[in-house]
């Protein structure tokens, strides 16, 4: 009962934080002809290397959709996305951002067994001494990740359920500055690989 009212809560920020109004319709004739084949039609990719868009904040996923698709967002498989989604224009990718932060995130499950202390410490605590803040400050205590609105950033992206080797790549390239980002390159520099795949454990089984 609690999580659903969270969810509820956090679709209705994200959907408050989409900025071109946006067609839910065309937006899911977007996902289902263009998006679906690597991240699923309800963005709840079952593939680890395509990352799950379901639930997720709208500007986010506008944001990061115009990175990869002007070829400035290049870590992972994003070169293969860009030329899927070169014809799409503004208010497409606005369109479908807005239908898959509608969509239901299933969740993960985390390996209890894969240092899921050290995980779970990190994300709610962080580590004071490595000055590795906790996750949870910017992406709210479940993972939900907030909207934000600011210039420099669109939204505190949603975490929870995502893929855990997803999660460590990324943490890798903000950490090798592959990937840019004024918050999260100073926090991934300070985090060992063993740190980054014990919080991406227990990410991925967070709801
Ligand atoms: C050919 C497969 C493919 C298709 C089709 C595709 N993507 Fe992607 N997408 C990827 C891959 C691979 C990544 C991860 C890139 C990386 O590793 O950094 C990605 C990443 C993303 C991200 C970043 C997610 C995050 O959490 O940062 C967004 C947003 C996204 N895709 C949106 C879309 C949308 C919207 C469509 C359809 C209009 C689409 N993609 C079509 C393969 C694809
Ligand atoms: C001070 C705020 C802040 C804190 C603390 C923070 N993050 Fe982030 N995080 C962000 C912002 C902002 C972004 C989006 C950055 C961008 O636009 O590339 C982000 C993006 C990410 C992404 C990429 C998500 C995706 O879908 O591609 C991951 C993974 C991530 N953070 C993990 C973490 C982990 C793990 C921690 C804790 C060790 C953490 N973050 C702590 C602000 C923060």
């Amino acid at each position: 009962m609690k999580r659903m009212t969270l969810l509820v809560l956090a679709s209705a920020a994200a959907a408050a934080s989409a900025a071109p109004k946006a067609d839910i319709a065309r937006g899911k004739e977007i996902a289902t002809t263009v998006c679906a084949a690597c991240h699923a039609a309800d963005g709840n990719s079952g593939v680890v290397m395509y990352p799950k868009l379901a639930g997720q904040h709208p500007a986010y996923t506008i944001k990061e959709t115009l990175a990869i698709k002007n070829h400035k967002r290049l870590t992972g498989g994003a070169a293969s996305m860009a030329p899927m989604v070169a014809g799409l224009s503004d208010q497409d990718i606005a369109d479908v951002a807005a239908y898959y932060s509608k969509q239901y995130p299933k969740p993960g499950e985390a390996n209890p067994k894969q240092n899921f202390e050290l995980g779970a410490k990190i994300f709610r605590g962080g580590l004071a001494d490595k000055k590795i803040p906790a996750c949870m400050a910017c992406h709210s205590p479940n993972g939900a990740g907030m909207p934000a609105g600011g210039t420099e950033v669109a939204a505190y992206p949603r975490l929870s359920g995502q893929h855990q080797s997803y999660i460590v790549e990324q943490l890798k390239a903000y950490a090798s500055g592959q990937r840019k980002s004024g918050m999260m390159g100073d926090i991934a520099k300070r985090m060992t690989e063993e740190e980054m795949n014990a919080v991406g454990n227990f990410i991925q089984g967070l709801h």
